[in-house]
This record gives structure tokens, sequence and C-alpha cells, in this order.
């Protein structure tokens, strides 16, 4: 209804004033419109003519050979759409968007991580990497059309544990204003045979649907595994998710507007059908920090600590040799524990110097960081 009396404004809501509401005809109204069926569209007979019928395909039911309901066009309607009909005559009145699966469209990342660049010390270069590929062709696609180059689809970023792959990965989803979608590879071994392979499917199908789109699996080594043959075929349901992985980056335009970013421990592991050109042609390493950028990190989480003036960060940095960024933190964290422990209200550079020495040498029986660096 609309209304052109003079006088009388809608309200805030949207609404009309009380005075005009019509509770009679409405109420009917919706007593009269039934719920609607899914069916799915598998044919359209003599097409983009007057008298074009539709083969619809009722679950569990059966088939019917229909027309358009009143509010439906014929350009709306596709082969192989899911549409609603209703329960009479079988009718198409909408045409509805595919169907994804609940677990894969939990996997967007609706609110931006809260990390920046600044959060991240050191790998200057990892991060102008990133910027390159991910942020530039989003916003300068022209750049790449001139030049006549397809820029990269996506980045491999591989180093040890703990050196701010995902941190990094969470900090260029903060910058743009794509959606997000993050996958763990573990998520996407399945029970069923073909389940993973569908979800990668159905979570490329959802990122074609949006404007633009960084999709970032995580943690690969679960699903990276290099093809091989083992002789039972054991793991061919991981190689079958791998495939599709591959599949799905050759089918979109790299000039397009989605994304691909994944991140591993174990880069000797990954087949080497996902490295080829066209697919994910850069690799970005991250090492170990050097001795400026651990100063850096250090300097990054003491920031919201109370800390004693003019601790001597550098020097703690040397006495980290071969430490990775998630050590440094468990340093600082442990210097807070050492403070709270003498009930002091400020953390000193003997608190530091303490926990360097309980994590740093004292963990060294734990880190797997030298394991690591044998396959990086
Ligand atoms: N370069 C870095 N700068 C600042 N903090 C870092 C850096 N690298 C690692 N960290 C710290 O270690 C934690 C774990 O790092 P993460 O990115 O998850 O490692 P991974 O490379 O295994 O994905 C981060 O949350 C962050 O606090
Ligand atoms: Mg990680």
């Amino acid at each position: 209804m609309s209304f052109s009396l003079p006088g009388i404004k809608e309200s805030d809501t949207g609404l009309a004033p009380p005075s005009q509401w019509d509770l009679v005809s409405d109420k009917q109204m919706m007593q009269e419109e039934q719920p609607l069926q899914v069916a799915r569209c598998t044919k359209i007979i003599s097409p983009n003519t007057e008298d074009a019928k539709y083969v619809i395909n009722v679950k569990q039911i059966a088939k019917f050979v229909v027309g358009l309901g009143d509010k439906v066009s014929p350009t709306d309607i596709e082969e192989g759409m899911r549409v609603g009909v209703d329960r009479n005559k079988y009718q198409i009145q909408i045409p509805l968007p595919p169907k994804i699966d609940p677990s894969v469209t939990m996997m967007t990342v609706e609110e931006k991580p809260d990390v920046t660049y600044n959060d991240v010390g050191g790998c200057k270069e990892q991060i102008e990497k990133m910027r390159e590929v991910v942020e530039l062709p989003m916003l300068h696609p022209e750049k790449f059309v001139k030049l006549g180059i397809d820029p990269p689809k996506g980045v491999l970023c591989y180093g040890p544990p703990g050196t701010g792959k995902t941190l990094l990965a969470r900090a260029v989803a903060n910058r743009t204003d794509a959606c997000f979608i993050r996958v763990i590879g573990s998520e996407l071994v399945q029970k069923y045979v073909g389940e993973g392979a569908r979800m990668v499917r159905e979570l490329f199908q959802m990122a074609r649907s949006k404007k633009a789109c960084i999709v970032f699996f995580d943690e690969v080594d679960a699903i990276g595994g290099a093809r091989f043959d083992d002789g039972v075929g054991g793991d061919n349901e991981v190689q079958r998710t791998m495939l599709e992985i591959v599949n799905q980056l050759d089918g979109f335009d790299a000039r397009g507007n989605i994304k691909v970013l994944m991140a591993t421990n174990r880069p000797d592991t990954l087949d080497p059908a996902l490295l080829r050109p066209g697919r994910l042609d850069r690799k970005v390493e991250f090492g170990l920090p050097d001795l400026e950028s651990r100063t850096q990190i250090f300097k990054i989480h003491t920031r919201t600590m109370n800390c004693e003036r003019d601790i001597r960060f550098e020097l703690l940095s040397r006495l980290c040799p071969n430490s990775t960024g998630a050590d440094i933190r468990s340093v600082c964290t442990e210097a807070g524990m050492y403070a709270i422990r003498a009930r002091r209200k400020t953390v000193t550079e003997k608190d530091f110097l303490d926990a360097v020495n309980k994590v740093i040498k004292g963990y060294q029986k734990f880190s797997a960081t030298p394991k690591y660096m044998v396959y990086n």
C-alpha cells in the first residue's frame, strides 16, 4: 500500500500509523498464502518462446511439467536452479539461491579481526608481498589489464609454526573490505567419501557470490599431502579434497575478486600441482625473525604491559636466538607472571631475564622449531 494522503508521514519504523492498519484483510492475505515447496528445475522445454515449459523435480514426490507463476519472469529461471513452487499447480513462484552447506556458511568471518600490520613485528618483505598480491589487484585491477598480465590468484605462506603466518593473514583481512572466509584444513577432512571435495566446491560457490572475497586455508598440512600411491588408497579422500581445490583454483578468473591464501608448516608435503603457475603462484617464506625483528616483536607484545622504563629489549632479543614470534610472546607473558608472583605492579628487566631463562632454555626440549626447520 502506498500513501499519498496529505499531512501523513510514515513513522521512523516504516510502519503506517495504526489508524490506517487493515488487520482484517492482512489476516486474510496471510491465510491464503501457502508455503512454497522446494523443487529443482531440471530442464526447460522450448526456452525463449511464448509457450516455454519447465520440468521440475520435487524430491520424493514426482516430476512435473509446469509453467511460471505471475511474479516470475522467464529470464529468472535457469536449468538446474532451485525454485519454490506452489502446492496446487506446482507453478514456479520464486527462484531460490543455490544450496550451501551451513557449516560452509559458518566459516565466513563477519567481524574483522582486530590485528593490523602494526601488530606484526619484522616480516617487512612478507607484508609487502602479501599486499602486492591481495590488495593491489583488488584496488587497481586496471594496472594489470594495461600490462596484459594476470595477477597471482593466491599466496602460499610457509614456515615453522609460530612465525606469524596466521597473524599476517588476519592483518590482511582487516585491511580490505572483502568478505573473509577462513577454513582450517582439518575441517575439510570429513567422515564420508566426497564430503571434503563438496565442501570446497560450495565454499568457492559462496565466494563467487560475494563482491570481493578472500579465502584463507589455514594449516593445509592436513589436506595438502602430496599425491602418492600407498597401495591401499587409504588417503584417497584427502587427495580428492586437494584436487578439488586445484580444480577450483583453475576455475576462476585471476582478475576476478577472489584471492586464495594458504598457510602451512610443512611445504614439503604439498602437492606440486598446487604450486604450478596460474594456481598459487606466489610463495612467501616466513623464517625465524632476525635480531631487529625480535626487538620489534618484544616491543609489540609489551605495548600493553606495565613495564619498568628503559628495558633493554635489544639485549633480551640477543638472548633469544632462533626463537619464533610465539616464543617471544611467551617470554613476555612469563615475565608478567614473575611480577605477579612477587606482588609487584610493574615488570622489571630482571623478570624478563628470568623469563628468557625459563622459556627459551627450559622449554628447548619441547620446541618443535628445529624439527620444522628441516622441512622449510
Ligand atoms: N612477527 C610477529 N610479530 C608479532 N607477533 C608474532 C609474530 N609472529 C608470531 N607472533 C605471535 O605468535 C602468535 C602465533 O603466531 P601465528 O601467526 O599463529 O603462527 P603460525 O605461523 O604458526 O600461524 C601470534 O598470535 C603472535 O602473538
Ligand atoms: Mg597458524
